[in-house]
């Protein structure tokens, strides 16, 4: 479904992506994990179009996405929850969740998929008409997925979507995470929660400094040894 070829990326003249490769299939979750600034935001972003990339090819569902503007990129079903939430704090929580929908026109559809939104995140309901910025991590979190969803995106691209959340709502989140693929939205997802990231995960890649260093199923990858000792002994 989406493919990532040789990817190079630089910020001026700082190299931040260096030929960085990997594939998503068509109803597979597959985790990106890395430290503080291995690139996975970067690379996140220039999938969106947010960022040009110096090399490489992005493709999806066979087509090159190079060139194609970041609404375009929705619409052809790329939906990106960015790192940090980034809800629209002045707007209510109904609000922000019409602004995901912005490039639909179908309003019967519209309007079942915010009621499946709301299902699925019965906290949203509760709070439609209460603004943004009020909510709380986890709620801006949900919010932030909510509005992602209601692109009615064939992939999911989340960028560490339990940061900042306790155990709790870690907990919660990862299920939601879960129950979204298996009502059949593909998913990409960065984390420097390793552990849970694999957990979730049919298939990972570790970034370090803007490559790749390891890739594989996610139960091998839990158990190799290097994954281990770098990023799951905490
Ligand atoms: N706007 C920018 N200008 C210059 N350098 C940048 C910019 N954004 C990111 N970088 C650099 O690119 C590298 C990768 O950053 P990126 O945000 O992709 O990392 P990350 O893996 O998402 O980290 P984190 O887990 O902390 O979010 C870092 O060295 C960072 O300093
Ligand atoms: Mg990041």
């Amino acid at each position: 479904m989406l493919k990532v070829k040789d990817l190079h990326v630089h910020y001026g003249a700082i190299h931040a992506i260096k030929g960085v490769s990997f594939e998503v299939a068509k109803g597979e979750i597959v985790t990106l994990i890395g430290s503080n600034g291995a690139g996975k935001s970067t690379i996140l972003k220039t999938i969106s179009n947010i960022l040009k990339k110096s090399g490489g090819d992005i493709l999806f569902l066979d087509k090159n996405l190079e060139a194609v503007e970041p609404h375009k990129i929705v619409e052809m079903g790329i939906s990106h929850v960015p790192e940090g939430r980034r809800v629209f704090p002045g707007l209510t929580v109904y609000e922000n969740l019409q602004m995901g929908a912005y490039t639909r026109k179908d309003k019967v559809e519209i309007a079942s998929d915010l009621e499946a939104v709301y299902k699925r995140f019965p906290r949203l309901k509760e709070r439609e008409n209460q603004s943004a910025g009020t909510l709380s991590g986890g709620e801006q979190q949900m919010l932030a997925m909510g509005r992602a969803l209601m692109s009615r995106p064939k992939i999911l691209l989340l960028d560490e979507p339990s940061m900042g959340l306790a155990p709790l709502l870690v907990d919660e989140i990862f299920n939601i995470i879960k129950d979204i693929n298996k009502n059949g939205t593909t998913i990409l997802l960065v984390e420097q929660n390793a552990n849970r990231a694999l957990h979730v995960s049919n298939k990972g890649y570790v970034l370090e400094t803007g490559k790749i260093t390891a890739s594989g199923k996610s139960s091998d990858l839990l158990n190799d040894d290097k994954v281990k000792e770098a990023y799951l002994s905490a």
